[in-house]
């Protein structure tokens, strides 16, 4: 495995942890939410396998959002490397960054030595060579506004693009829970304005990004909560106080995150959307 030339701090590593997890469960080349051509029908419909099906229709869909007259893109929070590939096999010249050395690895091995990864935060990113394209495929949420318009406005030749995709808050009142990183549309909208973006197209793909959610529930529910409640009766069972202990703990500091866990789906529809945005930066502000 490389060895990290950052310090990665530790909120950067429970993110890795829990990404890490995901790709765990999925085995898939993305990380993102994916984008459900077809409403799946019934519960049955929730499966892994169509997940990974929304997921390549989601990148196809990003992707074609891309300009012409666009070769050099900055693929930002690339993950492993699944939309890297798309874009080298289409003929782009692709460089990765993420601040995880899992990541690194996979990405690598999955662009074949074909594109470059930079271990480091956007925020920390400077580079020698302006790009046509900075891509933030659902890797927004981990970074400030100001961040993501100052470090695209550096990272950018003039009149380059930002193609950006993410869950985003559309209720500013909504500012606890687990989607709260989320950005408030206005918010961003104001800091990429203020660093001399303009937007040239959004489309609002909210209703197709939420069947995974429903996945993550049925799976987390299904398997997550039966796993923990099956190793909790058996703990019951050979230690009780240590039992009585982890019940106490799991209500103090658990509960409420697993109730609101199970409520995701409820709170997206209420609080939040998922947005594509293409922005453009002006030659005048660059
Ligand atoms: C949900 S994943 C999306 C991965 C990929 N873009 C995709 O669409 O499948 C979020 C990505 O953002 C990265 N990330 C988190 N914090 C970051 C930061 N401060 N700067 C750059 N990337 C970051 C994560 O390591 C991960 O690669």
């Amino acid at each position: 495995m490389p060895q990290p030339s950052i310090r990665i701090s530790q909120a950067t590593r429970y993110q890795n942890a829990a990404l890490n997890y995901y790709l765990s469960l999925t085995d898939s080349p993305y990380l993102h939410y994916g984008y459900w051509e077809t409403q799946p029908k019934s519960a049955e419909d929730l499966t892994i396998a169509n997940l990974c099906t929304a997921q390549a229709a989601y990148t196809q869909k990003l992707m074609a959002f891309i300009p012409e007259g666009t070769h050099a893109i900055l693929d930002v929070g690339c993950g492993t490397g699944g939309n890297a590939t798309y874009l080298l096999d289409r003929g782009f010249t692709v460089e990765g960054l993420a601040p995880d050395t899992f990541q690194q690895e996979r990405f690598l091995a999955a662009t074949s030595g074909r594109a470059p990864f930079h271990l480091s935060r956007f925020e920390d990113f400077k580079t020698s060579h302006p790009f046509d394209l900075v891509l933030l495929s659902e890797s927004s949420q981990y970074m400030s506004a100001q961040d993501i318009a100052q470090g695209a406005a550096r990272g950018l030749k003039q009149g380059g693009y930002l193609l950006l995709a993410d869950m985003l808050r559309s209720d500013a009142t909504y500012t606890e829970g687990i989607f709260s990183n989320c950005h408030v549309v206005e918010d961003l909208h104001q800091a990429l304005l203020q660093s001399g973006f303009t937007l040239v197209k959004m489309e609002d793909i909210s209703t197709q990004a939420a069947p995974t959610i429903e996945i993550g529930i049925d799976a987390f529910r299904r398997f997550g909560l039966s796993t923990v409640k099956y190793i909790a009766d058996v703990i019951q069972i050979a230690v009780p106080p240590i039992y009585q202990l982890l019940r106490w703990a799991y209500k103090r500091w658990l509960q409420k995150t697993v109730e609101e866990g199970l409520q995701a789906g409820e709170i997206f529809h209420r609080h939040l959307c998922y947005q594509i945005q293409l922005w453009q930066l002006s030659a005048k502000d660059s």
